[in-house]
């Protein structure tokens, strides 16, 4: 499924709005030096973002920058960025998390995060989001 950010009004008025603190907004960069392979190719972090809220993964997350009202069946994703592993199980890396976000089962079979249908270019978008929470 594409999703074009123009139509995600929702999203895009709290972004106007500057509700949303912005982990992309600056105040945490680019992955450090000798973490290139946290970095996604062609991601757009900020697209990602409006896509996380189009997702509800705040239904089930606490996503900094996004809305949600987080029930916590899944971890936190504060600082995701700088987490080690995927689901404890997978290095944390830019592949394998764009992955996840598709396929969750393909990557940790039995996880209880579930496929939601991602298309490829939503999930680089998200994956750049997520890696610059630092
Ligand atoms: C129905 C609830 C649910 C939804 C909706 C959901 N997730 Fe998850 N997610 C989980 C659960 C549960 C886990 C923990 C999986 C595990 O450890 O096996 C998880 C794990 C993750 C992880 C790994 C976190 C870590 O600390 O290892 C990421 C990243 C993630 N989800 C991103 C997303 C994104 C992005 C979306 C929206 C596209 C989303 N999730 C939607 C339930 C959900």
């Amino acid at each position: 499924m594409t999703v074009r950010t123009h139509r995600l009004p929702a999203a895009s008025a709290l972004l106007a709005a500057g509700l949303a603190t912005g982990a992309a907004g600056g105040c945490s960069g680019a992955p450090a030096p000798g973490e290139a392979y946290r970095l996604v190719p062609g991601g757009d972090a900020q697209r990602g973002r409006l896509l996380l809220a189009h997702y509800q993964c705040g239904s089930c997350h606490a996503v900094p920058g996004v809305p949600g009202r987080s029930t916590q069946v899944g971890p936190t994703l504060a600082a995701f960025g700088g987490r080690s592993y995927i689901a404890g199980r997978v290095p944390n890396e830019a592949a394998a998390l764009q992955r996840w976000l598709q396929s969750p089962q393909s990557l940790v079979p039995g996880t209880a995060m579930p496929d939601l249908g991602v298309s490829a270019t939503d999930a680089r978008d998200m994956a750049a989001y997520l890696m610059a929470l630092r």
